[in-house]
């Protein structure tokens, strides 16, 4: 069985993690004990059973972390990112992408002192603190020019490095030893998805990502991802690790969207019967430990890192200023019906659509991993999965919820069972109760 072999594979991978110096107050190897894990999906996982809770605003006497403290595990633990291995829009350095805009407010006047390539990373922060203003590019987007595309940011062979694109961090303290690290990606353009063979639908310029590791005490407890406004939460145990240092997580950039996953192939999202769909495969491997600006957020201030991992980028941060303060959209407004690139289609919806907005709008002060939930979602779940969500397709490397029929014997049945669950809409009740 590939699933179960890999299930063990994993774990061993864990128990090979040394354990933890009682000394500096961490508990012993808590990976292998089931204390993290909520009793039962309907429990908020928030709640874990002999840890103490989870704080928005933690009071000084309750945060671990001081002002600007990046701190090694955040950088050991940190996720690696499949990029898709023909992905025409690359991660790209928000410094470089600015310059390439002017800022205008909504009804589309330009914001005085923006005009003719004076807008920068340093003066971001002082544009007017509104949410309708938009980051308008300066010359066609559409013509895919290498700002847009980020040509020439593929990650290094060897050890992952994008030398030009920077990750952001972000960590922030939840107070009682519990700490989020936020990892974010950005990208300059949303190449949206097709539906039934038409589109894009949903582009847009200027794409933040992004993920979380939410620690205890050091310990990496969940990874939740982003993907299309909703995302997926996972134990962090249950991951798929990086072989060479298997502390990494691993997830995996769709293509286009560069919406997060954590295994290969076909996604399903948002439309049933894949209509709309993601794909994800094991392109380059990107290590945004090797080049980030690091930050932490109290829920009023942003601190820069005071000391970098990077040797050769330390107090970087300082030096691109306070644009993480910037409110407004970090790309063009949705193209009027009358532009020539604009399109629209009952089920797609827009072809080009507005910017989205900056990492500190994010809900980084969330106390349930998920960033936001779907309207139907009214009790405000945020499942944590225990089983690896499959994707489906010939690209797939596992069978999805069949694996729930793992155990049944005579193999030509549970073969049977698992062909015909193996992405079909059955998939997503069992899903719903099986998780
Ligand atoms: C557009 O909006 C801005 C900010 O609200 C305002 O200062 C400006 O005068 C407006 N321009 C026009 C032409 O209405
Ligand atoms: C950004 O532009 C302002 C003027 O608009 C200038 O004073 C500042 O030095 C520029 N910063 C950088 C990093 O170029
Ligand atoms: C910064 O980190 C380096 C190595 O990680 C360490 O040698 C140095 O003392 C640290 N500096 C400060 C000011 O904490």
């Amino acid at each position: 069985m590939l699933v179960a072999t890999w299930l063990l594979a994993a774990a061993s991978l864990a128990s090979a993690i040394p354990k933890w110096d009682m000394e500096n107050g961490f508990l012993v190897d808590l990976l292998n004990e089931d204390k993290f894990e909520v009793e039962n999906v309907l429990k908020s996982p928030t709640r874990f059973k002999d840890l103490p809770p989870i704080l928005k605003k933690p009071k000084s006497h309750e945060r671990s972390l001081k002002e600007g403290e990046i701190p090694q595990y955040v950088i050991d633990y940190a996720p690696f990112v499949h990029l898709y291995s023909e992905e025409r829009y690359l991660p790209y350095d928000i410094k470089q992408y600015v310059e390439h805009f002017h800022a205008e407010f909504k009804n589309g006047t330009t914001v005085p002192g923006t005009e003719n390539g004076q807008l920068n990373i340093t003066n971001l922060g002082s544009l007017p603190k509104m949410s309708g203003v938009y980051l308008t590019a300066d010359e066609d987007f559409d013509a895919d020019p290498d700002w847009i595309t980020g040509i020439k940011n593929k990650p290094n062979l060897v050890n992952g490095e994008i030398k030009d694109a920077p990750a952001t961090l972000i960590i922030v303290d939840k107070g009682n030893g519990w700490v989020d690290a936020f990892w974010f990606y950005f990208y300059s353009f949303n190449l949206g998805p097709f539906v039934m063979g038409s589109g894009p639908y949903g582009n847009h310029v200027g794409d933040w990502e992004h993920s979380l590791v939410r620690f205890y005490k050091g310990k990496p407890v969940i990874v939740w991802m982003s993907a299309h406004g909703g995302g997926g939460a996972y134990y962090y145990k249950h991951l798929e690790k990086y072989e060479l240092d298997p502390k990494h997580p691993i997830i995996f950039s769709a293509r286009g969207t560069h919406a997060n996953y954590v295994s290969v192939g076909t996604h399903p999202h948002d439309l049933p019967y894949e209509i709309l769909c993601d794909f994800t495969d094991r392109g380059p491997l990107w290590n945004p430990t090797r080049n980030y600006l690091g930050y932490t957020y109290d829920g009023k201030f942003v601190y820069p890192a005071e000391n970098n991992t990077n040797a050769k980028h330390r107090g970087r941060e300082v030096t691109y200023g306070n644009w993480l303060t910037f409110t407004g959209h970090w790309g063009d407004k949705q193209l009027e019906s009358s532009d020539p690139r604009q399109s629209y289609s009952f089920i797609g919806g827009h072809k080009y659509i507005d910017g989205p907005k900056g990492p500190l709008k994010k809900n980084l002060l969330r106390i349930v991993p998920c960033e936001r939930h779907k309207w139907w979602n009214f009790w405000n779940g945020c499942n944590v999965r225990e089983n690896i969500k499959w994707g489906i397709g010939v690209e797939s490397e596992g069978y999805n919820c069949g694996n729930v029929f793992a155990n049944v014997r005579p193999k030509w049945l549970r073969m049977i069972l698992q062909q015909i669950t193996w992405g079909g809409g059955f998939c997503f009740f069992v899903d719903l109760i099986y998780g």
